[in-house]
């Protein structure tokens, strides 16, 4: 068994997470919104299952980027390009060769980790630490080293004793055709006497004959899609293409629940500029970058997020890719401090004119007014529909004290309308005199309108008010004794606990103009 298939515990659980993401991952698995991924079977490495309401809610988050980066504009297209691309594409991207992390392994628990998150000593110094010796028991022996000239030491058992630092390239590789890439392993090898650095080249040629990579972004479908798009439908720069999707990355380190994990969801749009020489007056790439910084910072806001928790955060030269021009980092406070929500790049031309010159096809645009082939610039808004979700729940989660007066205080997801999972639940007072009869009729109509509505009839109908703030429905609708009368229902609002009556026919308008 390797060992990430090994018995794991929920990392978000197990580690020293603040008091907030613990409430989160337990409101997730009751509620619905989150599972660990093959609980029954202990778990998988930062895998994890949406289940039904976190489904809807990042489904409503990604809607909600389509509509605002594609349905919303002129200058944008959507594409959903495959998983697995030709491996050439990786080698021109340059991810197979540099998309790799430091790793390092520890000589006594062995456990696997980032070299550059380790915890930092004084090199020099002597440290005493605790290695499990006795799987089955849990029993620790104790034993002393000397902190190397690295100045770390292993964050799972405290010790020194670690291995030369290693690239660990994070793309997970597949393998694609009828060849078997195991017995073209074993030929290559077969009786060959080999070991080292040659036995590592015999075993990476054996395999790439068939290797391929699961994406690690979906941002390289997009340059490769580059002309196809622009052909086929007429676009003249400045222009976009969006996608989104999977990606994978095989983190060495991944924490704090959804937020970084090996298997997750990007929202990616390149935004393709007119180089220098050819822009619009007052409309250069950096026009552009600044643009985009500013409109995804403000599609965050509008969706709900408290701006005292969201900023921008331009990156130090430094930090910066060899080709960037900039990037800076929507970033979002959460539990653990200011965290990446999303990137916005200036990649330049060097995608185009890296995939021009390992496919040889031409990957510019024809500018008819001057008469010139250019390579686009591109801004790139690079987001995480996981990530994303999260944010949404963390910023969106509150509890509130009892009312004065009153015992209950309660859970309430003051999430977006827009987002919440379920936009409307619907009550019958209690269970007779026609109440769930009529309930039945209202719901069927929001139904019959794509509106996601939830029925419930069980409980006190306090206890069903908690249930639907708890995941963060906007709008409750209760037939009382007064409907049969009059033909008018309550509707309360979750975030004041406001009600007001309004009449059955109206209902679905109702809360439908409340949605927009
Ligand atoms: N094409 C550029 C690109 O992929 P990135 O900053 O590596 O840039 C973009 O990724 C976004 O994808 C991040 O801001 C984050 O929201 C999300 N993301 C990246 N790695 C992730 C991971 N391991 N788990 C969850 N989300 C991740």
């Amino acid at each position: 068994m390797s060992d990430d298939k090994k018995p794991k515990k929920d990392t978000a659980k197990a580690s020293a997470e603040p008091e907030i993401m613990e409430k989160i991952v337990s409101l997730c698995k009751q509620r619905g919104f989150v599972f660990q991924s093959s609980e029954i079977y202990g778990g998988l490495k930062s895998c994890y299952d949406y289940g039904p309401l976190g489904a809807e809610l990042k489904r409503n988050v990604k809607a909600e980027w389509w509509r605002a980066m594609v349905h919303g504009r002129e200058d944008i297209v959507g594409i959903d390009a495959s998983i697995i691309m030709h491996p050439d594409v990786w080698r021109a991207s340059g991810h197979l060769a540099g998309f790799a992390d430091p790793m390092v392994d520890c000589k006594d628990c062995k456990a696997h980790a980032r070299a550059d998150k380790l915890p930092q000593k004084e090199p020099g110094t002597e440290v005493e630490y605790k290695v499990i010796v006795d799987a089955q028991t849990g029993k620790k022996e104790t034993r002393k080293g000397v902190v190397g000239k690295l100045g770390t030491v292993c964050e799972n058992c405290g010790s020194p004793n670690l291995s030369d630092v290693r690239r660990f390239n994070l793309m997970f590789r597949s393998f694609l055709g009828s060849v078997d890439p195991v017995e073209n392993l074993a030929r290559a090898i077969e009786g060959k006497n080999l070991t080292g650095d040659a036995l590592k080249a015999a075993i990476t040629e054996a395999m790439n004959e068939t290797a391929v990579f699961l994406r690690p972004e979906t941002a390289q479908a997009m340059f490769t899609n580059f002309v196809n798009v622009q052909a086929s439908m007429r676009l003249k720069p400045p222009f976009g293409i969006a996608q989104q999707g999977k990606s994978f990355r095989n983190e060495i380190t991944v924490e704090h629940f959804t937020f970084r994990s090996c298997e997750f969801e990007q929202m990616e749009m390149e935004y393709f500029v007119p180089p220098p020489g050819f822009a619009e007056e007052g409309k250069d790439d950096m026009y552009w970058f600044k643009y985009w910084c500013d409109e995804r910072l403000i599609w965050y806001a509008k969706l709900g997020i408290r701006s005292e928790k969201l900023r921008l955060r331009p990156h130090e030269t430094a930090e910066l890719a060899h080709y960037a021009k900039a990037c800076s980092d929507v970033e979002y406070e959460y539990p653990w401090g200011w965290g990446e929500l999303e990137g916005i790049a200036h990649r330049t031309d060097y995608d185009l004119k890296q995939h021009e010159k390992h496919s040889g096809k031409r990957l510019t645009y024809f500018d008819p007014q001057k008469n010139a082939h250019y390579h686009p610039y591109v801004i790139e808004p690079a987001a995480g529909a996981d990530r994303a979700a999260l944010a949404f729940l963390l910023d969106s989660y509150a509890e509130e004290p009892p009312p004065p007066g009153t015992k209950e205080g309660r859970t309430v997801l003051r999430l977006h309308p827009r987002l919440a999972p379920i936009k409307v639940a619907v009550f019958p007072l209690v269970k007779k005199d026609g109440m769930p009869e009529t309930a039945r009729k209202i719901i069927a109509e929001f139904w019959k309108h794509q509106i996601n509505a939830f029925y419930d009839e069980k409980d006190t109908i306090g206890r069903r008010y908690r249930r639907q703030d708890e995941c963060g429905t906007p709008y409750c609708i209760t037939v009382d004794g007064q409907t049969a009368q009059d033909g008018s229902v309550t509707i309360r609002e979750r975030d004041s606990m406001k009600q007001e009556r309004i009449q059955v026919a109206d209902a679905v308008e109702a809360v439908k103009k409340r949605l927009v």
